[in-house]
């Protein structure tokens, strides 16, 4: 079993209860991952997935092992009857067959690259690793997904919804930098799943996610109109995804406020993390009573925990 995308659960809502149920008593099955290894491959930074990912393998009793392939490893080649006489070490063929001798599960980072669409969408690196590892991959977000993440948004939502079909916005916000769709896009994923969220995306024209994504989501140019009623507000920039990699827009009139947030039904403001401060939403929003974006991250520990536990059971 693999877990590179929200679309692997074949539950959410049952997915959502189990790992409810790992968060109150988190060290129930720590000897499930006994002499069992973990191997996290960082080709780019985190902080919440890489300590989430090695406490829920921790509570699992697992063993753990991190590289951070951008300063450690050799730099991989991925491509097929590449030539490689310039500037890679190793084949993606040997280095991910070699991981898969230490390790019982490999979990990946690997980020878009923002040059270049078609190579980002076909998910080179973790495709090059589910073809040639010989044991589980697990994703922590690649090029275009971040299924650990909307997991803990779902487990998020559940605890702290109100009403039975409560409205929930994604919505883009200003950001200096060229970030990925891959968290927008995994919460879509994910909220596609959902049986009963009235959901809207809102952003600026022209900022469309991928269709092949969005599908048939409701998608509101008006962000004050979206956020009408809302029960959870989602923020969340990313680059452009016709205009590839590009940042088209930084208007900050679609940073969110406080007076954005009175119009909500008293939702509750989430964010993946990390955030900054006065350009995606105001200190007054983010240090306020409704915003959960603690508590989200600390979810992504038992979202984890329940990935790597079911994966643990099938090996
Ligand atoms: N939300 C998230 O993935 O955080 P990190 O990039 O710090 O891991």
């Amino acid at each position: 079993m693999n877990y590179i995308s929200i679309q692997d659960i074949d539950s959410l809502s049952k997915w959502v209860k189990s790992a409810l149920k790992i968060k109150k008593n988190p060290l129930k099955n720590q000897s499930l991952g006994k002499n069992k290894t973990l191997g996290m491959l960082f080709f780019n930074p985190s902080l919440r997935t890489r300590l989430s990912t090695q406490k829920a393998a921790m509570n699992l009793g697992m063993n753990v092992m991190v590289m951070n392939f951008t300063n450690e490893g050799w730099t991989l080649e991925f491509e097929d009857g590449a030539i490689m006489d310039s500037g890679a070490s190793e084949h993606i063929k040997e280095a991910a067959e070699v991981v898969s001798q230490y390790c019982d599960i490999i979990a990946i980072r690997a980020f878009a690259g923002l040059a270049d669409k078609e190579k980002d969408y076909a998910e080179t690196v973790i495709s090059g690793f589910l073809k040639h590892a010989t044991v589980p991959v697990v994703n922590m977000e690649s090029a275009v997904r971040h299924p650990m993440q909307s997991l803990a948004d779902a487990i998020t939502m559940e605890e702290y919804k109100t009403k039975h079909k409560p409205k929930v916005v994604l919505s883009w916000a200003p950001h200096p930098k060229a970030l990925p769709q891959a968290v927008a896009n995994s919460f879509v994923e994910m909220m596609q799943m959902q049986k009963d969220m009235d959901f809207v995306i809102t952003h600026p024209e022209g900022y469309e996610l991928s269709p092949e994504i969005t599908k048939d989501c409701k998608i509101e140019y008006d962000q004050n109109k979206a956020f009408e009623n809302a029960d959870f507000v989602y923020v969340k920039n990313w680059s452009n995804f016709n205009d590839y990699g590009k940042v088209t827009n930084t208007d900050p009139n679609w940073t969110v406020t406080a007076e954005k947030m009175a119009l909500t039904n008293n939702g509750k403001f989430m964010h993946c993390l990390p955030v900054r401060r006065n350009v995606i939403v105001s200190d007054e929003v983010l240090d306020g009573k409704n915003s959960i974006v603690i508590q989200q991250a600390n979810n992504r520990t038992y979202s984890a925990q329940l990935v790597l536990q079911k994966i643990l059971k099938k090996l």
